[in-house]
């Protein structure tokens, strides 16, 4: 007689890689910075530890894969607003003179969003192509960031739900993840920024032609379909899309700098004692090279 193990083992996810022997402080050489988008385009996240770096010097290594987008509190806030230039997006939880944001602080509750599975400005019509994350504080506990492999999710539908998603096109809105949370105090000038725009749900890779599930908190509708059920759909997809052994768990160190392919991935902030302990990650975001078919195609 035997007794063995009924489901095969789990190796891990497979689609995050480390680099080492590089300094991001400095600038980089062409053979550097097709490494890194070859490794990009490979993994989909790529961790760097010990980066000690400046605002400047993230921007400076971030415009190696393209143009900066202007953050959403760039966009919407006035001179002397904030605490960082417009094009970092500012994901601590310091208000702009480095206090601790109060539990009712509306950018606190606004970036609560932050929690749900999603992918960088998905509700633009020209999404965030790699987001680049540095760690400048980090609290004792909690606060990781997590990442799904949405090419393996794509892989791992079966064949006849990959044949019915195939040509389907999404609606995304920040509006939509905000309600989710009960969240509408969006002030007037924000108006504009909730029109929905589309994006096909299932996209290929550029840089290594597979498919992708394109999956993002953002989506409230698909086109043609009731909304309750194009809602429930999109949730059994999420569902499937953050299964463990499609993510990982970024545990921060200080220094630490991530990069990631919003087209690949999707991520997600967890919880941790916000009011309490200091958190300061700085963003930077390149942009896609235009909009996404769709929603050329719905412009015109
Ligand atoms: C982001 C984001 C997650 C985090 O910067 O795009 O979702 O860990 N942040 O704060
Ligand atoms: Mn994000």
């Amino acid at each position: 007689m035997q007794v063995q193990p009924l489901h095969p083992v789990f190796v891990g996810p497979l689609f995050v890689g480390k680099v080492s022997g590089i300094d991001l402080s400095k600038p980089l050489t062409q053979e550097q910075a097709k490494q890194i988008e070859a490794g990009m385009d490979r993994y989909g996240v790529l961790v760097f530890h010990d980066q000690q770096i400046t605002d400047e010097q993230q921007m400076t290594f971030s415009r190696n894969f393209g143009e900066l987008e202007v953050s959403s509190q760039g966009e919407m806030s006035k001179p002397g607003e904030l605490r960082l230039a417009i094009q970092m997006a500012d994901v601590s939880n310091l208000d702009e003179r480095n206090q601790l944001r109060t539990r009712d602080d509306a950018k606190r509750l606004g970036s609560l969003g932050n929690r749900l599975w999603h992918s960088d400005a998905s509700f633009r019509a020209i999404p965030a192509r790699y987001s680049l994350l540095s760690a400048r504080v980090v609290p004792g506990t909690g606060g990781n960031t997590e990442f799904a492999d949405m090419r393996a999710a794509h892989d791992a539908l079966d064949a006849k739900t990959q044949a019915e998603i195939e040509d389907l096109i999404t609606e995304h809105s920040i509006a939509f993840s905000r309600a989710e949370l009960g969240f509408d105090a969006f002030p007037p000038e924000h108006q504009a920024k909730l029109h929905p725009v589309r994006h096909r749900l299932v996209t290929t890779h550029p840089g290594s032609g597979r498919k992708v599930l394109y999956l993002s908190a953002h989506i409230g509708t698909i086109l043609g379909w009731p909304v309750p059920e194009a809602r429930a759909f999109i949730r059994d997809l999420m569902e499937h899309a953050t299964q463990p052994r499609f993510v990982y768990a970024h545990q921060w160190r200080v220094n630490d700098l991530v990069m990631w392919d919003n087209r690949a991935t999707m991520h997600r902030v967890r919880r941790y004692a916000d009011m309490a302990e200091i958190r300061d990650l700085r963003r930077t975001t390149t942009k896609c090279e235009g909009p996404t078919t769709e929603q050329a195609l719905a412009a015109e």
